[in-house]
């Protein structure tokens, strides 16, 4: 029985986003734990599904409706978390990391801001496990250019319901609302977790062949 139950986030700590904006959407946000745990929940019982097709039927349904929340579910975690908590200065380790790949930390959010502006979903700062680099991915829905085994650092919701009650169409000031919101230490203790893993895995699994790490 899954009986996942949604996070809690201090969004009092939020600057320039009304606590309206922010309620609405934790709302969205709750609706798709509570989808996940009805889908999770659906047994596999075999004659339910002997019209399987990739057109229209229960089973694609079902997957479609899965990774749309889960994902929904995993991004709006992901989302909240990295702008609440207070501590909105850029710094750390992964800042050095992130001068060093985008030239600088303008340069950087003019990208983000670009990705941002572009996409109908959400533009995710990761680092891939293909290169151990950090690339903006751009997605259009919580299941459209989503990534495998691409590991999210900065996560920012460009959904219209993430911005309209409070911006309207000014999407790049919400842009730049959410950006003066960012916790860095959030940000950074993903990036530790990440090399962290990258070592271990190293050592275990790839000794023969070991990655360089890039920071
Ligand atoms: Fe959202």
């Amino acid at each position: 029985m899954y009986d996942i139950k949604p996070k809690t986030f201090d969004l009092k700590s939020v600057n320039g986003i009304s606590a309206r904006q922010l309620d609405e959407h934790y709302k969205l946000y709750v609706g798709y734990v509570t989808n996940l745990n009805k889908i999770w929940n659906t047994p596999y019982i075999p004659s339910n599904y002997t019209d399987s097709n990739p057109t229209y039927s229960k089973m694609r349904s079902l997957k479609l409706g899965e990774t749309y929340s889960l994902n929904g579910v995993k991004l709006h975690q992901l989302y909240f978390q990295n702008m609440t908590g207070g501590n909105n200065t850029a710094s750390g380790p992964l800042l050095k990391a992130i001068i060093d790949q985008f030239s600088s930390y303008d340069n950087f959010i003019s990208y983000l801001t670009n990705v941002g502006l572009s996409m109908r979903g959400w533009a995710i700062l990761s680092i891939d496990s293909i290169d151990n680099r950090f690339h903006i991915i751009g997605s259009d829905l919580h299941d459209t250019g989503a990534v495998w085994l691409s590991y999210p650092l900065l996560v920012m919701d460009v959904y219209e319901h993430a911005y309209f009650m409070d911006f309207g169409a000014d999407r790049k000031k919400y842009i730049s609302t959410f950006i003066k919101n960012i916790n860095w230490k959030v940000l950074n203790n993903r990036f530790a977790k990440y090399v962290s893993a990258l070592q271990i895995t190293n050592m275990k699994r790839y000794n023969k062949y070991p990655f360089e790490l890039p920071y």
